[in-house]
């Protein structure tokens, strides 16, 4: 067989090798690490990936890539498993007003936060939407993040906004490198028009919009906002439950600031990820262990909310919770596409090992979007989805905060990304 890319000499090849599912426990620390690594692709496949050099199976050919990874790092592409991507406006103003003291949740009940998303994104037509969000793929692209989840949830009532953000996001898959997962998030909030109503504005969600959204396949996940002030338990498993009859996968906003019983919820529902889980009670980490539901967890939005509160996620992985993690990258409580960031975060906050930190942002992410099957490892028939960092080892991405360490990216068997430096 013939590589057309070959990426060889790498001082250490992450492989997480091992089974096509969120991993769990110790095996979080697993990650199939090879010295003097070799990786082959063919098309958008990794078709060898080992020691030293190529078996003689595999030939290379005129054209095929050579890449050097001397002093390199190589791991699957990251990915980024909830993102909220498509919206309008920004929303640096809450800033100084979070710096004076005011909560997160006091700003959406006064009707800013997601509601003043809300409206510049129905303000904004499909190409502004399309260009602004493209624009933070490029810059997720650089951080070496090859998958991405993009959820809607800045139309609520306005199911024609809804629909918009779902078709950039849609669109931006056929046109981008960056592969983007879908999901329907109407439940992000109680909008103002049904503030007192808001029961009428449930039945909308589950008569009318999630079938429309299934009928058009428009997403793969449903999303909930399960919070204080904002959509019950009660509320969420009824709208959860209808996205299930509709063959949407439920995923939910769980736990994030008041303890809720959202991560209960989730593995009562059996959701594919329970995303944040701050406030997540001891009962819910073992029943979303016994479930199998992924923690879905984001670390950069409690830096932003300034709560000084992040997810316990040595405590999940010790109970057996699978754990992932993501940007949840969105105007209000994490403005940063930055993946290695939060992974940065991930360890030094909340003192995820590196070896569990690059697994929950690889085959656990991929997992969490029911791609673990394709993508997430790099092993043989595994979509040729790799991130080569200008970095000498796993821990030094990591520990070494704050900075963009990609040196390429490949995606589907492509260049996508190659660092330049402009110093004039
Ligand atoms: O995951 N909490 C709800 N949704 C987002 C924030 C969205 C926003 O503030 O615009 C989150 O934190
Ligand atoms: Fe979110």
């Amino acid at each position: 067989m013939k590589a057309d890319i070959v990426i060889k000499n790498i001082d250490n090849l992450i492989t997480l090798k091992g089974p096509n599912r969120a991993r769990v426990n110790e095996e979080m620390r697993e990650i199939g690490l090879i010295n003097d690594g070799i990786v082959a692709l063919k098309d958008d496949k990794i078709i060898y990936v080992g020691k030293g050099e190529l078996p003689a199976s595999i030939k290379t050919h005129k054209d095929t890539i050579l890449i050097d990874g001397k002093g390199k790092t190589v791991t699957p592409g990251l990915v980024d498993s909830h993102t909220h991507l498509v919206h309008g406006g920004s929303r640096e103003h809450e800033l100084s007003m979070k710096l004076k003291g005011a909560k997160y949740l006091d700003i959406l009940e006064a009707g800013g936060g997601i509601h003043s998303t809300v409206n510049a994104t129905k303000e904004a037509s499909f190409d502004q939407l399309y260009d602004k969000a493209k624009k933070s793929l490029d810059i997720m692209l650089g951080f070496g993040v090859t998958t991405v989840e993009a959820k809607s949830g800045y139309g609520l009532e306005d199911f024609d906004t809804e629909i918009k953000q779902m078709e950039v996001a849609n669109k931006l898959n056929e046109d981008h490198y960056v592969d983007i997962v879908s999901t329907f998030m109407g439940a992000h909030a109680i909008p103002t028009k049904y503030k007192d109503n808001p029961r009428t504005f449930i039945d909308i969600i589950i008569d009318e919009m999630i079938p429309k959204v299934s009928e058009r396949k428009l997403a793969k996940f449903c999303d909930v906002f399960c919070e204080k002030g904002v959509f019950s338990v009660e509320d969420s498993k009824e709208i959860l439950e209808a996205g299930i009859r509709y063959g949407l996968l439920p995923k939910v906003h769980a736990d994030e600031i008041e303890p809720m019983g959202g991560a209960e919820l989730a593995a009562e529902v059996g959701c594919i990820t329970a995303d944040h889980l701050v406030a997540a009670s001891e009962i819910g980490i073992k029943m979303m262990a016994e479930k199998g539901v992924i923690a879905n967890l984001l670390p950069g939005t409690s830096f932003n909310l300034q709560t000084g509160k992040f997810a316990r996620a040595k405590r999940m992985i010790e109970a057996g919770v699978p754990v992932a993690l993501s940007t949840d990258y969105n105007p209000g409580s994490c403005p940063t596409e930055n993946m290695q960031l939060v992974m940065s975060l991930a360890s030094i906050v909340m003192k995820m090992t590196p070896e569990e930190v690059i697994t929950a942002a690889t085959i656990n992410g991929a997992a969490s979007l029911k791609l673990e099957e394709q993508i997430g490892s790099l092993e043989v028939g595994k979509k040729a989805d790799l991130v080569i960092f200008d970095a000498p080892n796993l821990d030094y991405i990591i520990y070494h905060f704050g900075i963009n360490h990609t040196d390429k990216v490949i995606r589907n068997g492509k260049l996508a990304f190659e660092k330049t430096t402009n110093i004039l």
